[in-house]
């Protein structure tokens, strides 16, 4: 039976959400395994539009086992309220369960994480101040960091947090000279938040693998994108998590064998939030024929404009191979149906030489020039089209251009926000 992975091919907001729920009406179990509230996934149900920051976006089906791997970390005050954000406005979130190895994200992350971005004179990344990246260091540098099973005993929590607050405000007061944390409080908060989360907290790996061996079908959700993945990305500017495929195994504790399918969404152009590179970007006068009218480029986290360009065929050739994808997800064709003429980029023009790879070196990227083909835009509203015969030839074209390198076939076509605005090409179960 199926398990399918969804991973964003770009910068992340390519879409996920709308896919994940699309395709989870018919699984068993949606996981996400990893980032954290950093993420801001939308689902368009009806008139009724949901921005989901830490559940999976699974949820909007009453019942549905929504799980929080391994590979997340959880602001459990975050989650919470966005709990009762959703339980306010009817939605059963009776499904929820949470990993007891996922990492918590304790206040003083958040913290210092605007403070580092703060005190920086250059190389900003421009990261969404959620306390993501401070939250990894102290997973990875062990010392430091809380799970979930830690955070339910009050006798370990109790204990580990004592000491960690005493070293976090060493550094918060005297390297950066601001207020150190009150221990007790800490304490009393998260306490509280221990007991409202105990009930969902669970092996979740074993969830998955039972799911797996009834024959139901799995879905993992990423967070951000490719050219966010600490190993992937445009390093350092990138987010400190694995969104690529491997990251599911790793993330929510299943093994390579058990994954069926990598969907890789992507835009039919590219976005960025936050710095870094960014070789097909529009300038600022032109940006608006992306981020405004259908295209709606705004963080969904920060509110942030987010950067627009055309689409990178180095990319998408990139993340298609470093994320084993099988099935393309093209989403937002419709933002491109009033423009006259369309750019994608199917090399980069680096000295004397064309690059078809997609290069390490952020140097070496700085000098790249993307080539560009043209074609000539459709001018015709495609958001009622349903099957690809539907959409206009010059739209076929562009489509199979891109298919054609990114190196994999499309078998979904977004063309609206909504649930129904999609045209399936070959289902993905
Ligand atoms: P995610 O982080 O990958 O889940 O994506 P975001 O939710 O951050 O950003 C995607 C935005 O595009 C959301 O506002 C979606 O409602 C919207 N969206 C998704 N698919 C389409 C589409 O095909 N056309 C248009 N116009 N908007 C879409
Ligand atoms: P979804 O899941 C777009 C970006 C931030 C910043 C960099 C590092 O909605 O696609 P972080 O706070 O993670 O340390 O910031 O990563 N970023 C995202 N950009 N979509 C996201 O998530 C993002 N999550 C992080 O803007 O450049
Ligand atoms: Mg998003």
């Amino acid at each position: 039976m199926p398990s399918v992975v969804v991973v964003g091919l770009q910068w992340g907001d390519e879409g996920k959400g709308k896919v994940t729920d699309y395709l989870a009406s018919e699984a068993g179990l949606v996981v996400r395994y990893q980032g954290g509230n950093n993420a801001g996934h939308t689902v368009v149900v009806g008139d009724q539009e949901f921005k989901l920051h830490l559940v999976p976006s699974g949820i909007l089906y009453p019942g549905k086992l929504c799980v929080l791997g391994n590979g997340v970390v959880i602001n459990p005050g975050v989650l919470l309220k966005e709990l009762a954000g959703l339980k306010e406005r009817g939605v059963d979130v009776s499904g929820i369960r949470i990993s007891d190895r996922a990492h918590v994200i304790m206040p003083y992350h958040p913290c210092l994480d605007q403070l580092d971005e703060a005190s920086r004179e250059v190389g900003k990344i421009g990261t969404t101040g959620r306390g993501i990246g401070p939250a990894y260091v102290d997973k990875y540098a062990r010392y430091d960091a809380i799970r979930i099973c830690d955070l339910i005993d009050p006798d370990i929590f109790k204990e580990r947090i004592t000491e960690i607050v005493r070293i976090k405000n060493m550094v918060i007061e005297k390297i950066y000279g601001k207020k150190g944390f009150d221990v007790a409080a800490i304490i009393d908060e998260y306490s509280r938040y221990a007991e409202e989360i105990r009930p969902m907290v669970t092996d979740t790996s074993v969830l998955v693998d039972r799911a797996i061996r009834n024959g139901e079908k799995v879905l993992f959700e990423g967070a951000q994108g490719t050219l966010l993945d600490i190993d992937h990305g445009t390093y350092p500017f990138v987010s400190s998590s694995s969104p690529s495929a491997g990251g599911a195994c790793t993330g929510a504790g299943v093994g390579p064998t058990r994954i069926d399918k990598v969907v890789g969404i992507i835009k039919a152009y590219s976005t960025r939030v936050g710095e870094g590179p960014f070789p097909t970007e529009l300038p600022e006068e032109q940006v608006s024929l992306l981020r405004d009218g259908r295209g709606r480029e705004y963080g969904v986290t920060t509110g942030r404009p987010r950067r627009c360009g055309w689409f990178d065929g180095v990319i998408a050739e990139y993340s298609v191979r470093v994320n084993g994808v099988s099935d393309l997800a093209v989403m937002k064709l419709d933002v491109l149906d009033q423009i006259e003429t369309l750019k994608i980029c199917t090399g980069y023009r680096y000295r004397n030489s064309i690059l078809k790879e997609f290069p390490a070196s952020l140097k070496v990227l700085a000098e790249c020039r993307p080539v560009y083909e043209e074609y000539s835009g459709w001018l015709k509203d495609t958001t009622g089209c349903r099957e690809w015969s539907d959409l206009p030839q010059q739209a076929q074209d562009y489509l199979k251009r891109i298919s054609e390198l990114a190196g994999a076939p499309i078998s979904m076509v977004s063309v609206g926000w909504k649930r129904d605005e999609t045209i399936t090409i070959q289902p993905i179960w």
